[in-house]
C-alpha cells in the first residue's frame, strides 16, 4: 500500500476544495494526471443523457438489473423495479454485505438494517438492527404500507416482520461464521487455542491455516483486516418521471450490538423526491449521517447540480469534516449513487479505488443493458485501507 503522507494528504484534500468549489470534480481538474483513462470518467461523470425507464445501483446489483428493468419496461411501480433487484442480494449467501450471510456484529448476530422511499406516493419506511429476517427492504416496505410508522427497530421490527407472516431463518453462513470467529481470534486472545495447546500458533495467518477455514482464507484474511460496510442501494425512474429507491445492508462488521448505520436513514442512506431525483449511498455510514448525504445530493440537484456533481458536492462535505486530520480520510470508503428526473444519472466515491486496487464502480440500466461504470472520485487513489 502506498504511503501516503500528511503534506500529501493536504495537498489533495486542498485540491478537492478549489475543485468542488468551482467544477466539484477531482478527476476533472485541469492539468491533473488521472490514473484511469480521463474518458472513462468522463464518461461516468456525463453518464446518463437522460434516458428513461432507468436503474442505477451499487455495483453489487449488476446481475439483478435486468430484472427490475422488466418491472419498469412492464409499466410496473418503481419501488417494485428496485425490490426486484436489491432482494436477490440479499438472497445471496455469497454476497457478505446484504441480508443473509452479511457479516454479523461481534457478538455473532447478523443485524440488518434497510428502508425504502415511493416518490410518487412521497411515503417511506424502514427497520433497524432487525434479526432472523433475510429481506428487511421488504419489511421496511410493509412497515411504509400497513403501519403508521415510519421507522421499527430491533425486537420490534423482528416481531412486525413475523406478524405480517415473514419466515425466520438463521442468516450466519458457515462462512460468515467462520469469519467472525477469525475475527474474534485476531483481536481477542482468549478466542485462539491456549498457550498449552499443540494447535497454539503465535501469528494470524497460521491461525487461519486451520483446515476449517482454508477454504475461505483470503476472503476471511481480507474482511478480518478490513471490516465491510458493504450495502446495495437502488434508485429507479420510470417513463412517466416517478422515482423510488431502496438501501439495504448488514451494516458494519463486527459492530457493537444494536449499531445502526446510514441505510435505514431517511435522508441519509436513501433520499426520494418525485419532483427531483434520488440518492443514497454505501460505505462507511457514521460518515453519511453527519452530512445527511441523499438528502444533500437531492437538495443539489435540484438547485441544477447533475447527479455526479451533487455526490461530489457531499462528499466534499464528509472531507472538510476531516480537515484537521486529512490523512484518516483513507481510513475509511464512502459511495454515492444518484438520479435525477430526467433519467440522468452519475455516482461518486470518496477514493477511486478499492484497497486491493480494483476501481470503484456503480451498476446502471439505461434500458439496453447493464452495465458496471466508475465512480466519480473525489480523490482518485487507492483507500480505505483500515
Ligand atoms: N452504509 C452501511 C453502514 O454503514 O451500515
Amino acid at each position: 500500500m502506498e504511503k501516503w503522507t500528511r503534506r500529501k494528504f493536504f495537498l489533495a484534500t486542498l485540491a478537492g476544495g478549489v475543485a468542488a468549489s468551482t467544477k466539484g470534480l477531482l478527476g476533472a481538474a485541469p492539468g491533473r494526471k488521472s490514473t484511469f483513462a480521463a474518458d472513462a470518467l468522463q464518461q461516468a461523470r456525463t453518464g446518463g443523457q437522460g434516458a428513461r425507464p432507468l436503474i442505477v445501483s451499487a455495483a453489487n446489483g449488476i446481475h439483478h438489473l435486468d430484472a427490475g428493468m422488466a418491472v419498469l419496461k412492464g409499466g410496473g411501480d418503481t419501488l417494485d423495479a428496485v425490490l426486484a433487484v436489491v432482494t436477490k442480494v440479499e438472497d445471496d449467501p455469497n454476497d457478505d454485505s446484504v441480508g443473509y450471510g452479511g457479516l454479523p456484529n461481534e457478538d455473532g448476530v447478523v443485524q440488518l438494517d434497510a428502508c425504502v422511499m415511493h416518490g410518487p406516493t412521497g411515503r417511506c419506511g424502514a427497520v433497524g438492527a432487525i434479526e432472523k429476517i433475510k429481506n428487511p427492504s421488504l419489511v421496511a416496505k410493509m412497515m411504509m404500507e400497513k403501519t403508521n410508522h415510519i421507522f421499527i427497530v430491533g425486537a420490534g421490527a423482528e416481531k412486525f416482520a413475523v406478524d405480517e407472516g415473514f419466515q425466520t431463518m438463521n442468516l450466519l453462513t458457515d462462512r460468515s461464521r467462520l469469519a467472525w470467529l477469525a475475527w474474534k481470534a485476531y483481536t481477542t486472545e482468549n478466542w485462539r487455542p491456549g498457550l498449552d495447546s499443540p494447535e497454539w500458533k503465535e501469528k494470524m495467518a497460521e491461525l487461519l491455516d486451520t483446515s476449517e477455514r482454508m477454504a475461505w482464507r483470503g476472503h476471511i484474511e481480507d474482511v478480518v483486516m478490513h471490516p465491510r460496510t458493504g450495502t446495495i442501494n437502488c434508485v429507479a425512474v420510470d417513463a412517466k418521471g416517478d422515482i423510488s429507491g431502496t438501501t439495504t445492508t448488514s451494516g458494519l462488521s463486527w459492530k457493537i450490538s444494536g449499531r445502526v448505520g446510514d441505510s435505514p436513514i431517511i435522508g441519509a442512506g436513501l433520499f426520494v423526491d418525485n419532483e427531483v431525483g434520488a440518492a443514497g449511498s454505501t460505505g462507511r455510514g457514521e460518515e453519511n449521517i453527519k452530512i445527511s448525504g441523499g438528502h444533500t445530493i437531492v437538495e443539489m440537484m435540484r438547485q441544477g447540480k447533475s447527479p455526479t456533481d451533487a455526490c461530489l458536492e457531499a462528499l466534499h462535505r464528509v472531507a472538510r469534516n476531516y480537515k484537521a486530520f486529512p490523512d484518516r480520510l483513507k481510513l475509511f470508503h464512502l459511495q454515492f449513487y444518484a438520479i435525477n428526473k430526467d433519467g440522468q444519472y452519475g455516482a461518486g466515491s470518496l477514493w477511486g479505488m478499492h484497497p486491493d486496487g480494483r476501481r470503484v464502480q456503480y451498476a446502471v440500466h439505461d434500458g439496453t443493458q447493464a452495465r458496471l461504470l466508475p465512480t466519480t472520485p473525489l480523490f482518485d487513489r487507492k483507500g480505505g485501507d483500515y
